[in-house]
């Protein structure tokens, strides 16, 4: 079956291999089979402190990372949120219907307020509301993300369920897509999860050399004390197979007989990311020369997802009683 695909990542910098692995890979995979709509979601990015002579920059970088990896404007939809202010107005609609209590039990908004004190701001605590608006808006069924985001989707699910309970049904339930490499951890810490915010040693960037690259496996904390449950082998054989599951099924046989050497684990892990990655840096550096083209394809795409943006707010307008 045919499904409709939503999903969408903050211009906030360089992508890492969490990013890539959890999602935007899959996103790839989706198009030739689905309807997929991708949204670079820049005023989500503005919950956080930003710099906005810095934004600009920033939304291209993005669209170069999704264009690279092999989003294709000829079968998906490649958008910018802003470009569709529907987002804004159907995120108004949602907060009337969605209650304190749910918002306040979201783990981003507990992790990222707790990173941000000076900046707790109402947006990033409303923050599920604009991303349950960015997927209905669309009445998308299926979302492709990582771990982190299920609690959102499930979110957008209850806005859905409360909207079609009290105004007739509008919107599907959408269900988020996961793939094996849902969590990828970080190197340095395998206890927590791969992610900009920690620091430099602690992810992998889409962009990264291969001498960085090799550096940051070679020092990959492996902890042997733990045996097979070790979370930083067990995170090196998430990243393989993701890539290569041949490679993987090999080495998780040594582990369990006990002649597996993390040197030579660590060797193929970095070689195979290094393998992977070559083509998406070649393809972005050529796509940096092309910026204009680029811009184009964002500013069609946004043609593209306002024509049913629209078409979703002129019901729910009626829905709810204003014209
Ligand atoms: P973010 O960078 O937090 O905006 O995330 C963009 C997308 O990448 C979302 O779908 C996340 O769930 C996913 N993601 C972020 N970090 C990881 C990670 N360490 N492992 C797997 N997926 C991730
Ligand atoms: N909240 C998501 C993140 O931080 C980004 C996002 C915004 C999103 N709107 C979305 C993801 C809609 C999927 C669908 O990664």
């Amino acid at each position: 079956m045919k499904n409709l695909i939503f999903s969408g990542m903050q211009p906030t910098g360089a992508l890492h291999l969490g990013n890539y692995l959890g999602a935007l890979k899959q996103w790839v995979d989706l198009q030739d089979e689905h309807n997929c709509i991708f949204c670079i979601v820049d005023y989500h990015a503005m919950t956080i402190d930003y710099n906005p002579k810095k934004m600009p920059e920033r939304i291209t970088e993005l669209a170069l990372d999704y264009l690279a990896a092999g989003l294709d404007p000829e079968k998906s939809i490649i958008f910018i949120q802003s470009h569709v202010p529907e987002h804004t107005e159907l995120a108004w609609i949602f907060n009337t219907i969605t209650p304190l209590g749910e918002l306040e039990r979201m783990t981003q908004f507990k992790e990222k307020s707790a990173q941000h004190r000076k900046n707790v701001n109402a947006g990033l605590f409303t923050y599920p509301i604009l991303q349950a608006a960015d997927i209905l808006l669309y009445k998308a069924d299926r979302v492709p993300v990582g771990e982190d985001q299920v609690q959102h989707v499930e979110m957008t699910r209850d806005i859905a369920k409360k909207f079609n309970k009290k105004f007739n049904k509008t919107f599907p339930e959408p269900k988020p897509i996961l793939t094996e490499a849902a969590r990828i951890m970080s190197p340095t810490d395998p206890t927590k999860k791969m992610s900009k915010s920690l620091g430099d040693k602690h992810y992998i960037a889409l962009t990264d050399s291969a001498d960085v690259i090799r550096k940051k496996i070679r020092s990959a904390v492996t902890d042997t004390s733990q045996g097979a449950d070790s979370p930083g082998v067990k995170n090196l054989f998430a990243i393989l197979e993701a890539f290569d599951e041949d490679a993987a099924k090999g080495f998780k046989m040594e582990h369990k007989s006990g002649s597996l050497k993390y040197s030579d684990l660590k060797d193929v892990v970095a070689n195979t990311i290094i393998g992977h990655l070559a083509p998406f840096q070649e393809r972005r550096r050529e796509l940096e020369a092309e910026k204009e083209r680029v811009a184009e394809i964002l500013i069609n795409g946004a043609d593209q997802a306002q024509k049913i943006a629209q078409k979703t707010m002129q019901e729910v307008r009626k829905k709810i009683g204003v014209r």
